[in-house]
């Protein structure tokens, strides 16, 4: 078996150099710093990817001394992190971790704040680079901004200021745009580092790998030789006790707004002259200003949603959407939400992107398969064949990530049979690692300054705008929302989408 020190190819798996850091996380004590962010911190720790001078601290409302934040924290870390944690890395990074109890709107609290602040530097012995990281509800948002402003935080002479805003960044359009107001107020956009963690995970940015570092795809990468792409984002799992979130977001609020429009993007964009913060964004913004939103009596034939009732998942009964906790019953939350888009430019126009996504569906699944136009003509088909069927490149960004591109081959034998066959690269069997978690990716590049994978201003608006009539279609007119049992590939009816002769790839 190859071992890790024979395999040339984690050579490329290396280490970048993070300026010392203090890494102030607001609702330090929630679900997100909980799951993913502290075990994030810990692995980058595990890794020796954290500065040597670094500092965490923890900004929430619970009253917690230093030593109660800890003690949760390691418990957190023990729990959620993807490996299993190093007693003496744990308890050192433990260490460097201080609680300031607050509420968001307290001047008081953020006094205490740059106190904290203040020692982290002197036992740095220098000004720490300062992060402050928005992981609370999205009503702090402006509040905390503007708090960091009144106490004259947002910047820091010898030291860069940066602030990483979760989301969801607005609700609609027109939240969006007062937010990048009210946050750029007191920031630079350089300063602002909207998350979108689908731009961290590993193959999100292998498919720009695939396409800008490989000859072979850029030839075909257009309407002349691209039938259709769909995007999938599907998951198996429910609301998990977020309802009054879900309840007042929906699905494409929730995915298709951020995560899906940024891997449509990711798919459409011109190769950018470098890969640096405002070239790639540059071109992601010119592919969803291409999208041309849709008008109200558009949203009918464009976008179908729909709503999981009872159902069966992994062999175990689910309650339906209505009878979950803190759903009220007559919610007409969409859970699914499908969509056809067309980007117009000269690359693309006229080819569809159809993109879904939904809870309770058969099983957690995110792709983006890109099928090709069939061959022109065939001199060979013989009988007892599948037959020709176009090629698809399909990129997992989970659970098993990696790329397959299916081609045509000959059935071994006297006959000419052709069926489809798999080229296969698994990102686990090519590398042998584990891809880092999304987390662990974007605190990092956070902490080094380069916003490549955030969202810029402009950008967030541009996919507002193409979701802001779907949304107010969807509320304001009698469309219906389909009901499909938990455990399935979601309504039939998203079939209508569809131009005739395609089909929804299987979950
Ligand atoms: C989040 C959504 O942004 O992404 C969740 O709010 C969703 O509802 C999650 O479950 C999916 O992320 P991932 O990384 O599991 O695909």
């Amino acid at each position: 078996m190859a071992t890790i020190e024979a395999n040339p190819l984690v050579e490329g798996l290396e280490r970048l150099p993070v300026p010392p850091t203090a890494l102030a996380i607001f609702g330090a004590t929630g679900d997100l710093a909980r799951r993913k962010l502290l075990p994030a911190l810990y692995n980058l720790a595990h890794q020796g990817q954290l500065p040597e001078r670094f500092s965490l601290i923890a900004v929430a409302r619970r009253d917690l001394s230093d030593d109660d934040f800890r003690e949760w924290a390691g418990e957190a870390i023990g729990r959620f992190s993807r490996t299993r944690p190093d007693p003496d890395v744990l308890r050192e990074l433990l260490a460097r971790m201080r609680y300031v109890s607050s509420e968001f709107d307290d001047p008081d609290g953020y006094e205490r704040l740059r106190q904290a602040l203040d020692e982290a530097d002197e036992e740095a012995g220098q000004p720490l680079n300062r992060i402050f990281y928005l992981s609370t509800a999205p009503s702090f948002f402006p509040v905390i901004i503007e708090a960091i402003g009144a106490a004259g935080l947002n910047e820091r002479e010898g030291a860069d200021v940066r602030a990483v805003i979760e989301k969801p960044f607005g609700t609609d359009l027109a939240s969006a745009r007062e937010l990048n107001r009210r946050t750029l107020s007191v920031l630079s956009e350089e300063q602002v580092f909207r998350i979108d963690h689908y731009l961290g995970k590993e193959t999100v940015q292998n498919m720009m790998a695939f396409r800008f570092a490989n000859a072979m795809f850029e030839p075909v990468w257009n309407r002349n030789y691209i039938d259709n792409v769909q995007i999938t984002a599907a998951e198996d799992i429910g609301i998990e006790g977020r309802s009054e979130y879900y309840d007042n977001a929906g699905a494409l609020r929730d995915l298709v707004q951020n995560h899906m429009l940024q891997l449509l993007c990711l798919l459409c964009m011109e190769p950018p002259a470098a890969f640096d913060a405002d070239k790639v964004r540059d071109e992601k913004v010119k592919v969803v200003e291409s999208v041309r939103p849709p008008t109200e009596d558009e949203v009918a034939s464009m976008a179908v949603r729909g709503q999981y009732g009872p159902g069966t998942i992994a062999g175990e009964p689910v309650p339906g959407y209505r009878e979950e906790p803190g759903i009220p019953p007559d919610s007409k939350t969409e859970t699914y939400a499908a969509l056809r888009l067309y980007v117009s430019n000269w690359r693309w126009a006229g080819v569809p992107f159809y993109l879904r996504t939904g809870k309770r569906l058969a099983r957690k699944l995110t792709e983006i398969a890109v099928t090709l136009r069939p061959v022109p003509h065939l001199a060979f088909q013989e009988g007892g064949a599948v037959g020709p069927q176009p090629n698809v490149l399909v990129f997992t960004v989970q659970p098993d990530e990696g790329v397959t591109l299916t081609l045509g081959a000959k059935i071994p034998g006297a006959r000419m049979r052709i069926r489809p066959v798999n080229m296969e690269f698994h990102y686990g069997t090519s590398f042998l690692s584990q891809s880092p978690e999304a987390y662990e990716r974007l605190i990092l590049d956070a902490m080094r300054g380069d916003a490549t994978l955030f969202t810029r201003d402009d950008e967030v608006e541009a996919f507002w705008a193409i979701c802001d009539p779907i949304l107010r279609a969807w509320s304001e007119r009698d469309i219906p929302v389909y009901e499909y049992p938990a455990g399935t590939d979601g309504p039939p009816e998203a079939d209508q989408l569809l131009a005739p002769g395609q089909r929804w790839r299987r979950l």
